[in-house]
């Protein structure tokens, strides 16, 4: 890489942020299209998210990813945030605008949706319910995307029945909260299942689920993507459903942010893929 005193400036807060994949992600683009640019891991401790945030523009940068834990408090910290990170309740992506003000909004149910419809084009979010298993930060994100999408019913199982009626009752639209020990049933008639809780990822605990009741038509996405194959993908893959992994929805959420701050648009290629997936195993 190679920058010089113009070059345009973005990176990702978090605490730790270490592990994130966005530098690398941001830096591939910023090289395969030849952008005279920095993107930057940016440790920031919640005690000092605030001012961190209102000094992006003073250091001239043109705005920030904003990952765990500051996604809450970057709606509060921004100038402005748009209808869409409202409703979700948080901001992962910070725009700088002319005047210095902060703009916020959320990206990861734009990346959701997108990854789904690059992994599988055949899927008609009007055509049927869908069923999302958690009601984390993840799964508000991908319920707002859902509903705007024109899912007719979504089913909504968390193992904390009661943090799945407050999302429901905070986000409105065709919601119905089920138990998380019915979530085997639920799948009848389903078009859609998606996995945003914690289970299934590497060093927690296995996915519950019986898949007999879904139709074979049903696409199975699971936005964990450590390991990319999680055994509910790979026991869905097995008995004929459609599968998507959850690596795709970090990449395309990650797009309207370059855009902002680099002005050009990037595309999530097998190259990044495979760039993104190296670093996972382990390089
Ligand atoms: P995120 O913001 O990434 O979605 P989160 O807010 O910690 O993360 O949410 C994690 C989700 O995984 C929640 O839906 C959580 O269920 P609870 O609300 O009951 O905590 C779910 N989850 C975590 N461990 C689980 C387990 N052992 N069985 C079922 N669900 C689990």
């Amino acid at each position: 890489m190679s920058i010089t005193g113009k070059a345009k400036l973005a990176g990702v807060m978090g605490w730790p942020v270490a592990h994130s994949l966005s530098p690398v992600l941001h830096g591939h683009w910023l090289e395969t299209l030849g952008i005279d640019g920095a993107y930057v891991p940016l440790p920031v401790a919640p005690e000092d998210f605030a001012q961190v945030v209102a000094a992006l523009p003073k250091m001239g940068f043109r705005g920030a990813n904003v990952t765990v834990p500051h996604k809450e408090a970057a709606l509060a910290a921004v100038d402005e945030a748009d209808a869409l990170a409202r409703r979700i309740g948080a901001v992962n992506t910070i725009i700088v605008g002319e005047d210095g003000r902060l703009f916020g909004t959320n990206t990861d149910g734009f990346g959701f949706l997108e990854n789904l419809k690059d992994g599988a084009p055949g899927w008609n979010p009007p055509a049927g319910p869908a069923v999302v298993l958690g009601a984390g930060g993840a799964a508000r994100a991908v319920i707002v995307a859902l509903i705007d999408a024109g899912v007719p019913e979504i089913r909504l199982l968390n193992r904390t029945r009661e943090r799945a009626e407050r999302l429901a009752a905070e986000l409105g639209g065709p919601i119905a909260v089920d138990d998380w020990d019915d979530r085997a049933a639920r799948l009848n008639g389903a078009n859609l299942l998606v996995n945003t809780t914690t289970q299934g990822m590497t060093g927690k605990g296995v996915l519950e689920i019986d898949l007999s009741a879904l139709p074979v038509t049903a696409l199975v996405n699971d936005i964990v993507y450590v390991p990319l194959e999680t055994d509910l993908l790979a026991a869905a893959r097995a008995r004929g459903n459609p599968v998507v992994d959850g690596l795709g929805m970090l990449l395309h959420q990650a797009r309207p942010g370059f855009e902002a701050w680099f002005g050009q648009a990037p595309q999530v290629t097998g190259d990044l893929r495979a760039r993104i997936l190296s670093r996972l195993d382990g390089g």
